[in-house]
């Protein structure tokens, strides 16, 4: 099987996800939607903005790689009784059966930059966008301690095989140079591009930093593959330790929940 997809459907992202809701509609009330409108939200897991983006008036496709999660956000459309929000499998780097220039907006929130293949992820985004039409992607970002989860992967890889020859890392999306030249190849001038760092919350205001950990141990692909590894090497305390330290330092919860503030990048790319 496709790793990218056995990685992402390994886990339940709908139990991390629920605590990123709050944000995922701040996020879309700030884009300033204005229907009639076509959006397409690519590694849209179970619908954190493809729903909120339906609610505001759009026409909504969710593509999303794991099927696990086609599955709850097309359960969550219809308990909405959003009737014009649609969920699918697919990947971002090779969206088969998408038109060009078919939608007004093109969104991914920490979805498209977890594709192995960065370049005609870029590509791809661009051909299906229409002209005049946006592009948002939400990127967590390397080696800064305040983008929660990019920290949290550093730690998780660190007790992690290497990946093989040639990966590259999808923390890369977080960076100017990179982004610029991804969508450079893909045929859109630095002009028309803006890179703004923005801050995502993750709000569970019932569970402890410690039942945070423990949730993304149990649900989260790239955790629960460095706990795997960490069993072998007899390594469990020590990665759940770094990531408890991470989870505490960096909460802001007050009355024993837990509230994250984690910093990303922000980019527009207008057509
Ligand atoms: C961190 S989750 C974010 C989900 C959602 N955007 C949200 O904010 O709740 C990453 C999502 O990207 C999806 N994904 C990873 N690689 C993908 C690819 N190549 N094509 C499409 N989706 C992908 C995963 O299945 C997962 O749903």
């Amino acid at each position: 099987m496709n790793p990218n997809q056995a990685l992402w459907e390994k886990g339940d992202f709908t139990q991390i996800a629920a605590w990123m809701r709050q944000s995922g509609e701040a996020v879309v009330k700030s884009l300033g939607v204005k229907p009639p409108l076509r959006a397409l939200d690519l590694g849209c897991g179970d619908g954190t903005t493809a729903v909120p983006l339906a609610r505001l008036g759009a026409e909504v496709v969710g593509i999303d790689i794991a099927r696990n999660l086609v599955a709850a956000g097309n359960k969550r459309a219809a308990e909405a009784g959003l009737k014009r929000l649609a969920f699918r499998e697919g990947d971002a780097s090779d969206l088969q059966g998408v038109g060009d220039r078919s939608f007004d907006l093109t969104l991914s929130v920490f979805g498209a930059m977890f594709s192995p293949k960065p370049f005609e992820v870029a590509k791809e985004m661009v051909r299906v966008t229409k002209p005049g039409g946006r592009i948002v992607m939400g990127n967590w970002i390397p080696n800064d301690p305040t983008s929660f989860v990019s920290q949290l992967l550093k730690i998780s890889s660190a007790f992690t095989p290497p990946p093989p020859e040639g990966f590259i890392s999808p923390m890369t999306w977080g960076v100017d140079s990179h982004i610029v030249e991804r969508f450079g190849k893909a045929g859109v001038p630095k002009e028309k591009i803006s890179m703004v760092k923005d801050t995502y919350h993750f709000v569970s205001p019932d569970k402890s930093p410690a039942q945070v950990i423990e949730s993304f141990r149990r649900f989260y692909g790239p955790t629960m593959n460095a706990f795997e590894a960490a069993e072998k090497a007899g390594k469990v305390e020590e990665l759940h330790a770094q990531l408890l330290e991470l989870a505490k330092a960096q909460n802001r919860g007050t009355g024993g929940g837990t509230s994250i503030p984690a910093t990303f990048m922000r980019v527009t790319v207008s057509l």
